[in-house]
C-alpha cells in the first residue's frame, strides 16, 4: 500500500507527464517581454530593403545585424526547390519579358535553368538587377555562410503534392537537420495544417509553426504538431497570445508566437505589449528600434 507522502510523490509525478504532453495546458507566462526577448525576423529577407527572397535580402537582414530571416519555398516543374512567394512568376521577375508565351507564368510551368535565366531584382531598383530567384540549396548555403537561422514557409503546399519530402531533402543533404541546426536555426511554417502534419510525422524533431489563428478551443489539436502559432497581427489580441501560451506544442514547452507582418513602430509596441514572442518584418531596423525605446 502506498504511503500518503509516495502517493503525493507518484501524484506530481503523473502529473508531470501529463503537462509536457503536445496540447496540454501550460503555465500562464508572463505577458509583455523585454525588448530582447523578443526575436525579429526578416520577411522574405530584409525586403523593405532589397528585392523579396534573393540572397540580397538575406545579406541586408545580416548587414543591419538580424540573424533570422524567413522565406517561402515552391518547386518547379523538374522538382527543384526554389525561395519565391507568389505562385507566380510576374511579380517578382522579368518573366514575361523572357518568356512572353508562357502565360499564367507559374513556378510549377518552369524548369529550374528557365527559372535561373530570370532577372528577380530589377523590378525592385537598378542596383539589384541580375539578382537570381535562389534555389532552396543555395538559399540554406548562404544562411549558413552568414551564420543566420531559417523560417523557412512551405508556400502552397496544395499545389506540390510531396514538398514536405523534398523541403526534408534538400534540409538533410545541406546539413540542416543536425542537432544544433534543428536546436537553434530552423523552423518550418506554413498555412496548411496537412502540410505540417506529414512533416511533422516524418521528422518529429523539426521545429514546426502553423500560420494563422486557430480557434482557441482548438489549440491543443495543433498542439499535437506544431511548436509555434503565428498569426497575422491585424486582429491579434492579448487574449489570443494568452491562450496560445497557455497550451504546450509539439515539443513539450509552450507554443511560442511570431506575429506579422508588422512594418511600423505603433503595430510593432503594440503587439510586444500583448507578449509576442516574435515579430516578423520587412523592416526589422523600424521594429528593433520601435520595441527597444517602448
Ligand atoms: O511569415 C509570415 C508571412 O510570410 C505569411 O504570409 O504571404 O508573406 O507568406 P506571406
Ligand atoms: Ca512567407
Amino acid at each position: 500500500m502506498l504511503t500518503r507522502a509516495a502517493v503525493a510523490t507518484t501524484t506530481a509525478a503523473i502529473s508531470a507527464v501529463v503537462f509536457l504532453q503536445p496540447g496540454a495546458p501550460a503555465q500562464a507566462a508572463p505577458s509583455a517581454r523585454a525588448a530582447e526577448e523578443i526575436t525579429v525576423i526578416s520577411h522574405r529577407g530584409a525586403s523593405g530593403h532589397a528585392p523579396e527572397n534573393t540572397l540580397a535580402a538575406v545579406d541586408k537582414a545580416r548587414e543591419l545585424g538580424f540573424d533570422w530571416v524567413e522565406n517561402d519555398v515552391q518547386r518547379t516543374r523538374d522538382g527543384e526547390l526554389v525561395v519565391l512567394h507568389d505562385t507566380d512568376l510576374k511579380r517578382t521577375t522579368d518573366v514575361e519579358q523572357v518568356f512572353p508565351d508562357r502565360s499564367p507564368w507559374k513556378v510549377a510551368d518552369f524548369t529550374a535553368a528557365e527559372i535561373a535565366r530570370l532577372d528577380a531584382g530589377s523590378w525592385y531598383g537598378q542596383e539589384y538587377a541580375g539578382a537570381r530567384v535562389p534555389t532552396l540549396k543555395q538559399y540554406l548555403e548562404r544562411v549558413d555562410e552568414n551564420r543566420q537561422k531559417l523560417l523557412l514557409e512551405i508556400k502552397a503546399p496544395e499545389l506540390y503534392p510531396g514538398i514536405e519530402n523534398d523541403v526534408l531533402r534538400v534540409l538533410g543533404e545541406q546539413n540542416w537537420l543536425d542537432a544544433s541546426h534543428l536546436a537553434r536555426r530552423l523552423v518550418v511554417q506554413s498555412f496548411s495544417a496537412p502540410s505540417l502534419r506529414t512533416l511533422h510525422a516524418e521528422r518529429p524533431d523539426v521545429v514546426t509553426g502553423f500560420l494563422g489563428a486557430p480557434p482557441v478551443s482548438e489549440l491543443g489539436a495543433y498542439g499535437q504538431f506544431a511548436d509555434q502559432i503565428n498569426p497575422s497581427a491585424a486582429t491579434l489580441t492579448a487574449g489570443y497570445v494568452d491562450a496560445v501560451h497557455a497550451v504546450r506544442g509539439a515539443h513539450g514547452k509552450p507554443l511560442t508566437m511570431s506575429t506579422w507582418t508588422v512594418n511600423d513602430a505603433q503595430t510593432a509596441r503594440r503587439v510586444a505589449g500583448y507578449g509576442v514572442d516574435g515579430i516578423i518584418t520587412n523592416v526589422p531596423d523600424v521594429v528593433r528600434d520601435a520595441i527597444s525605446s517602448s
